[in-house]
């Protein structure tokens, strides 16, 4: 037998006792005997679990099959209907993709997902990760799948010093070495279980491991040394302001944000021009309109890319035509509007009790 087979070996005899029941999956007897899980099921799963955790997708994964039971419903489905859906799971851009890939599967392959890692990133909104994923559980391909819990477990067998993200295409290779022809699907899912069950960051619980008398790591006694990450690069702090006017009747003044770009049409109070490269302006001369604007201190909110600093100012004001650049808004309908977490922190700054249901 090759030595690698040992692993695959041993870990998928792990997985036929230990595996996670999850809706999207089929039992490791039903794929031995060559029956998969459906492809739409596991594109689906796999793109939501990139958010968020299994336990917080399965919800949402019931939700949008019974909205749309195939994947030519979902290509069919109005596109607010889909983001309304994915409401909760964040990052609104991967829900645009995600219909725009349905789209695709639907009008360009007849409604039936390519069959290969290739033709599966050909389609819109597939990356390396989910094309292996779908590949490797739905068609049964010898398809290298890896994040970041088979990041930790291979890191951990082969104790790799480099550090991330540098390190990936060495431990890529490692994953393909390690994965079998006859049960890839399986394999792949038994890693992503064994990282999140027993090879976990903390006390990973190394005694109950099918890799434990090969793992490097352990051997070492060092097991959460590993995965080795570069050091967090500083991210760049920019400044701006934002501004809240509140009438006598209690309306706040609000406009939505351009359709391009970070936030893109959402709901915000009026900011300066800041963006993730340059500051915007940050006193009271830069406010929509001009008045006696009181300077209420400064939020501080970390985007992927940067940190946002935003003064505050908060004025007491009749309602004044905002002639199309925006609209006055009760602030006990606050909850209703598509405000991103930075503009509720601004909005709170300005008046404490904005989002209380007192
Ligand atoms: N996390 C992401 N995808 C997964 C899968 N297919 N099985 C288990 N955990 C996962």
């Amino acid at each position: 037998m090759k030595i690698s087979n040992l692993y695959s070996v041993a870990l998928l005899h792990w997985y036929d006792r230990h595996h996670r029941e999850l809706p999207w999956r089929v039992s490791p007897v039903a794929a031995k005997a060559g029956i998969f899980a459906n492809p739409y099921h596991v594109w689906l799963s796999e793109v939501m679990l990139q958010q968020t955790t299994v336990q917080a997708v399965k919800p949402y994964f019931a939700k949008f099959l019974s909205l749309w039971p195939r994947v030519e419903d979902l290509a069919a489905a109005p596109t607010d209907d889909v983001m309304a859906a994915w409401a909760g799971l964040g990052y609104y851009a991967r829900a645009r993709n995600l219909k725009k890939c349905a789209e695709a599967v639907a009008r360009d392959h007849g409604g039936i997902f390519p069959d290969t890692e290739a033709g599966l990133k050909a389609l819109p909104g597939i990356g390396d990760y989910t094309a292996a994923a779908v590949a490797a559980i739905a068609f049964n391909r010898q398809a290298a799948v890896m994040d970041g819990n088979v990041e930790r477990v291979i890191s951990r067998l082969f104790t790799i010093d480099a550090p991330l993200p540098g390190s990936k295409p060495l431990m890529k290779e490692k994953v393909a070495e390690l994965t079998p022809s006859d049960r890839p699907g399986d394999f792949a899912q038994a890693m992503m279980d064994l990282g999140a069950t027993i090879c976990t960051p903390k006390r990973p619980a190394c005694a109950l491991c099918p890799f434990s008398s090969h793992c490097l790591a352990l051997a070492n006694d060092e097991p959460e040394r590993f995965p080795v990450k570069a050091p967090k690069k500083t991210k760049p702090v920019r400044y701006g302001a934002a501004f809240v006017a509140v009438t006598p009747d209690g309306e706040i003044l609000l406009r939505r944000r351009i359709e391009t770009g970070l936030l893109g049409r959402m709901t915000e109070v009026p900011t300066t021009g800041w963006t993730a490269r340059i500051d915007g302006g940050t006193t009271p001369e830069h406010a929509p309109f001009a008045g006696d604007w009181q300077a209420c201190g400064q939020i501080v909110h970390v985007f992927t890319h940067f940190e946002l600093r935003l003064s505050v100012y908060r004025l007491s004001h009749e309602k004044i035509d905002t002639d199309g650049g925006g609209w006055w808004e009760p602030v006990t309908n606050l909850e209703a509007q598509a405000l991103p977490t930075v503009m509720k922190k601004a909005i709170v700054q300005a008046i404490p009790l904005a989002f209380s249901k007192l």
